[in-house]
């Protein structure tokens, strides 16, 4: 059985579709995972879809991922902003990492433009909406067979 692909959402993400839609559009986190899912299975991965409001919870499935998956796909909201120990989680796993955003944090808050996540992505998909998510899982896809042959 071929370890799956963990794809990991942080803080107020489960908020999706009530959350400001004009920003982060109007498809629920359920919406994304059914997205994800379907996607996956099209690419032949499986993946395991998780969602918390909690930096420890978050650095534990980080560590999890680390023996247990052979890729992550990140949005860590928030925490992408203010979090070192999620980067230093993901620097830990030696995995691929592809650190998705539903909205263009370039064209936000001079805050959100700065990401702890990227200095440990092999990639960022940003401001494309749940689209990303698929978009994300194609690169790991490739990522991933890069990994196994080399
Ligand atoms: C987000 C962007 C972050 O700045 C924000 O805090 C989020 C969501 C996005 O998907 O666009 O919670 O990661």
């Amino acid at each position: 059985m071929a370890k799956p692909i963990f794809v990991l959402n942080g803080p107020n993400l489960n908020m999706l579709g009530t959350r400001e839609p004009a920003v982060y559009g109007s498809e629920t986190l359920d919406d994304v995972r059914a997205r994800c899912v379907t996607r996956a299975k099209a690419l032949g991965l499986p993946v395991d879809f998780r969602q918390s409001n909690l930096e420890g919870e978050l650095v534990g499935w980080i560590q999890e991922a680390r023996t247990k998956a052979q890729g992550i796909i990140v949005n860590a909201g928030a925490y992408t902003h203010t979090s070192i120990a999620i980067l230093d989680a993901l620097q830990a796993a030696e995995l691929p990492v592809v650190e998705v955003h539903l909205s263009n944090i370039f064209r936000r808050d001079e805050f959100r433009q700065h990401s702890f996540v990227s200095l440990a992505a092999a990639g960022v998909i940003c401001g494309l909406g749940a689209k990303g998510y698929e978009l994300a899982l194609e690169a790991m896809a490739d990522l991933v067979k890069r990994r196994t042959k080399a």
